[in-house]
């Protein structure tokens, strides 16, 4: 297991306040930025994009940038999230023609590489690109929303995408998505998750702080 990530969804920040919101999320102990975009297209709503990843950066953020493509095609903005700073980048199968190459494209980039898996996506669109995969995000609520409640069926399949990445031999991280809370963050890393998305639980408290560390305490546990 690879040691704990706490990753806000900045899609529940306050955007008038962005710079200042990721600021005090990652004084308040988180690890790295959840940067959620969305098209329009392969979801139903519409979000942001390279320029605001860059202004990001330009206002001094150094930690890790996470970035969560639901955007399709996927292909042509991957070179421009990395120029914009990016660290990872995941993407959804449905949303590229040929995944092994989109993940390549993503690593000839200088970026680590994430598969994401919706509720409905079977655990075998992992076979044959695990090996070259740094994070599986395993989405616990259909994407395209903050807010929404943690679908209970994902504990299962996050245990068997668990058993795939431990056959495996790498470290590969394992990113849960969707409806995490301080009160269920616990059962979701018995179930195998080290790397834990979490918008509204974290920006709408007051506490950011206190948020952070009872989530890194309930996974400690
Ligand atoms: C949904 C996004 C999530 C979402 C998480 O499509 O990928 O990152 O913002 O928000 P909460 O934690 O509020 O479910
Ligand atoms: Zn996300």
């Amino acid at each position: 297991m690879q040691p704990t990530v706490i990753a806000p969804s900045i899609l529940s920040a306050d955007f008038a306040r962005l710079g200042e919101e990721v600021d005090n999320v990652l004084a308040a102990g988180a690890d790295w930025v959840h940067f959620d975009v969305m098209d329009n297209h392969y979801v139903p709503n519409l979000t942001i994009g390279p320029l605001v990843c860059e202004a990001l950066r330009k206002h001094g953020v150094t930690a890790p940038i996470d970035v969560h493509l639901m955007v399709e095609p996927v292909d042509r903005i991957v070179p421009d999230f990395a120029k914009a700073g990016a660290s990872l980048i995941s993407f959804h199968p449905e949303a590229s023609r040929h995944v092994h190459r989109t993940v390549q494209l993503i690593k000839s980039h200088g970026c680590k590489a994430g598969l994401v898996l919706n509720p409905g996506t079977p655990v075998e669109v992992l076979d044959y690109v695990l090996d070259e995969l740094d994070m599986v995000l395993l989405m616990s609520v259909n994407p395209g929303f903050g807010g929404q409640a943690f679908i209970p069926s994902t504990l299962d399949k996050l245990r068997r995408v668990r058993e795939r990445i431990d056959a495996s031999g790498r470290s590969i991280r394992l990113e849960i998505d969707g409806g995490v809370k301080v009160d269920n963050i616990g059962e979701i890393a018995a179930a195998g998750a080290d790397t834990f998305v979490a918008g509204s639980a974290i920006f709408n408290a007051g506490d950011y702080a206190d948020v952070v560390s009872r989530m890194k305490a309930a996974v400690a546990a």
